[in-house]
């Protein structure tokens, strides 16, 4: 099993380019399902969960070659299998998002329930009501969702009880081919969603309102091939930003969205970091011990949760107390019991962390990583701490960080991957 060795106690400098979004590239793979054609679709990061999205789709008959640069072709036009197996769908509860798709092209479906995760029960209710709400019948059979809409889906109006990012993109996803008008109400907001409808849009689907908490879509009989290329990982690039703020250095990051990462750069510039926008990008530099940084999570446009794990991380070493609350998952503070290992001052209550900053720094410690976002704030942790840290079970990082230790390494960090 991979490990990391950091070795904390270096500024990052230099320039960074960003990678696709995960959380964007996962659900525009999935809408290749309701294409009777090939598609192409660029910019995808290479990460272990879009490998099992593709070995996904592949078990189902899809088609497909990729480039060296990670560009990929899909021909779904012989796909037959809309059957989603337990095999790959525990390894990625994203797998999910296939639901919609098939039955808005293959009029069934049979997807393994996702089990929980780290960070939460992650139930899928609000996605099965969505598909009931558009004439599927669906059973819950062995730990399979089986679907069946015999005449196809039927428009309809859902109307989410709770924000869901995924719940949206399958809602999304079934109703370009559905019968009618389908509309969405409470609909997630997240830039990932859409850039999602923007490649749809592209293969001729009728969607309006996304980016807002109402979505419609006038169904369509067929949609065309199309080219698209994936948006740059927000999350990612949020990661990186908090890591430079910590280490006290400055970076380049050349990508074409800070207007996505408003909340988190506003939050960078509590902290202290100096943040230059330009037409390449986002420009840090950071000289001092970070202000604490008081966070809530919540849905896009708000702070994402996504990065609370990160802001944990940064708030352990700043000059003073704050408060994280987690408001989106009800189990999101894996990270806590091994930054407080590191040296970190972190009371938990509930869903709200209380933190003191320690100014002289976190200790080096061996720390294992329990899920993706907890994982990155482990590194964060370790680039600043005394000595070298060992980040055990990293191959939680690996499902959405392409190449972590190269990329923090180019920017002068000293991190070595070891296999034990
Ligand atoms: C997406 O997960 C992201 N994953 C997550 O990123 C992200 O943390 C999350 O949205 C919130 O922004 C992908 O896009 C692949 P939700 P998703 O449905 O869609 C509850 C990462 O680190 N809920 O918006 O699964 C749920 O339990 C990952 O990249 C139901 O109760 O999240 C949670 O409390 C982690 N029933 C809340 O809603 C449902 O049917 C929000 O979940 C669905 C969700």
């Amino acid at each position: 099993m991979d490990k990391l060795l950091i070795s904390g106690g270096r500024s990052l400098e230099g320039s960074l380019r960003a990678s696709g979004a995960k959380n964007s590239a996962l659900p525009i793979l999935a809408s290749s399902i309701l294409l009777k054609d090939k598609m192409t679709i660029r910019n995808i990061p290479h990460l272990n969960d879009i490998t099992t999205m593709i070995e996904l789709l592949s078990s189902m008959g899809a088609e497909m070659t990729v480039d060296e640069n990670m560009d990929l072709e899909i021909n779904s036009s012989n796909l037959e299998n809309p059957l989603a197996r337990y095999e790959l769908v525990k390894t990625m509860r994203a797998s999910i998002l296939v639901l919609g798709p098939l039955l808005s092209r293959y009029h069934e479906a049979e997807v393994a329930l996702p089990g929980g995760c780290a960070i939460g029960s992650r139930p899928v209710n609000l996605h099965i009501d969505c598909m009931r709400q558009l004439g599927a019948e669906i059973d819950i059979v062995d730990g399979y969702i089986k679907a069946k809409a015999k005449d196809g889906l039927k428009g309809g109006n859902i109307n989410f009880s709770n924000v869901t990012v995924t719940g949206t993109e399958n809602a999304i996803m079934a109703g370009v081919l559905a019968k009618g008008t389908t509309t969405i109400s409470n609909a997630a907001k997240e830039p990932e969603v859409v850039d999602l409808v923007a490649c749809l849009r592209k293969m001729g689907a009728k969607i309006f309102g996304e980016g807002t908490d109402r979505i419609e879509i006038n169904g369509v009989n067929a949609l065309e091939p199309c080219d698209y290329s994936v948006m740059a990982d927000r999350i990612e690039i949020g990661t990186y930003l908090t890591a430079v703020t910590m280490t006290k250095g400055n970076v380049s990051i050349k990508c074409s969205l800070p207007s996505v990462l408003e909340t988190i750069l506003d939050k960078l510039k509590i902290a202290g970091a100096n943040i230059q926008i330009d037409e390449e990008g986002i420009n840090l530099e950071m000289d001092k011990i970070p202000n604490p940084v008081n966070i809530s999570t919540a849905p896009f446009p708000l702070f994402p949760t996504d990065m609370q794990a990160q802001f944990i991380a940064l708030n352990s070493i700043s000059k003073g107390k704050s408060k994280v609350i987690e408001n989106v998952f009800e189990n999101r503070f894996m990270h806590v019991q091994e930054l407080i290992r590191m040296g970190g001052n972190i009371r938990l209550e509930g869903n709200t962390a209380y933190i003191e900053g320690n100014t002289k720094g976190l200790i080096a410690a061996p720390v294992m990583a329990t899920d993706l976002r907890a994982s990155a704030s482990l590194v964060l942790a370790g680039l600043v701490a005394k000595g070298q840290t060992k980040v055990d079970r990293i191959y939680h990082i690996d499902r959405g960080y392409e190449r972590i230790e190269e990329k923090l390494n180019l920017l002068g960090a000293n991190i070595e991957r070891v296999s034990e």
